[in-house]
């Protein structure tokens, strides 16, 4: 079974090993088939028509489904690998061990956003930008450009401390834990670390930018933390709600995926720390 870790805790060969499979995934353009989905739905999901992956209750057993099918991809290239997750609360600078050029590159120059290091800017030759917003062929970032700064571990424990796990209108509107760490209101973690590396980041074609996975596999870690300290609490809504995915409904695109059949991560992968 796979573990993921803390990217700050991988050797330099598991570094290698990630990058490299994400390399050969890009060139058999499987890879952006996954950029393809997620701008799909980026697009369809709005806060009053039918929403599976943003802006709704299983925003968070979708990206997991959807991190679970591209992990499994990465490891028919090569069995070793597992997602890493970024704890963007601790490693919240450009100068982070994340940047270096031996794993994710930095940050965009400032003429144009384009990122020139590491194995994923364009000059590389391994990552030409193929499906997005944009017809930019070059991978973007511009770190803090929005003005924000990342979430900090008070932003982070506030939101786990919040014990209703999703309430009506079930969209951007809501309280509870998984709109206020999606982000569209009060704490905000997701949304903002989106816009803090901006280039593709900040927008529908985020998966475009490697560090999408190790985001939201923090995002995802976050999520089996809060289940961990709120076991009276479940997904919510249980009962059959329009437009959104209730507990056993399936979720687009997929037609056998409910949230509750993701609701256990550890029939998947485990984590390297408490939950
Ligand atoms: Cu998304
Ligand atoms: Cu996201």
């Amino acid at each position: 079974m796979a573990v993921r870790k803390n990217q700050e805790a991988l050797t330099s060969g598991e570094k290698r090993s990630f990058v490299n499979a994400l390399l050969e995934f890009k060139r058999s353009s499987g890879y952006d088939e996954f950029v393809r989905m997620h701008i799909e739905f980026i697009i369809a999901d709005t806060d009053f028509g039918d929403r599976f992956g943003h802006r709704a209750p299983s925003f968070l057993p979708w990206h997991r489904w959807f991190l679970i099918l591209f992990e499994r991809r990465l490891q028919e290239l090569d069995s070793s690998v597992a997602l890493p997750y970024w704890d963007w609360a601790a490693d919240r600078t450009a100068a982070a061990p994340l940047w270096n050029a031996g794993f994710l590159g930095g940050n965009g120059r400032d003429r144009d956003a384009q990122v020139m290091t590491g194995p994923f800017a364009y000059s590389a030759g391994q990552w030409p930008i193929t499906v997005s917003t944009d017809s930019r062929p070059y991978l973007q970032r511009e770190f803090g450009a929005g003005g924000g700064r990342l979430p900090t571990h008070t932003d982070v424990r506030s939101v786990l401390a919040m014990p209703t796990y999703d309430m009506p209108p079930w969209n951007s509107a809501s309280e509870g834990f998984r709109n206020h760490l999606e982000g569209w209101r009060g704490v905000n973690l997701h949304n903002r670390v989106h816009m803090w590396i901006g280039g593709q980041m900040a927008t529908g074609a985020s998966p475009n930018d490697p560090v999408f996975w190790l985001h939201h596999s923090y995002l995802d870690k976050l999520w089996a933390e809060w289940q961990r300290e709120h076991p009276a609490s479940s997904y919510l809504p249980v009962d059959s709600t329009p437009n959104v995915a209730a507990l056993h409904d399936v979720m687009r695109p997929w037609d056998d995926i409910t949230p509750a059949a993701v609701l256990d991560h550890t029939r998947f992968y485990t984590y390297d720390r408490p939950a």
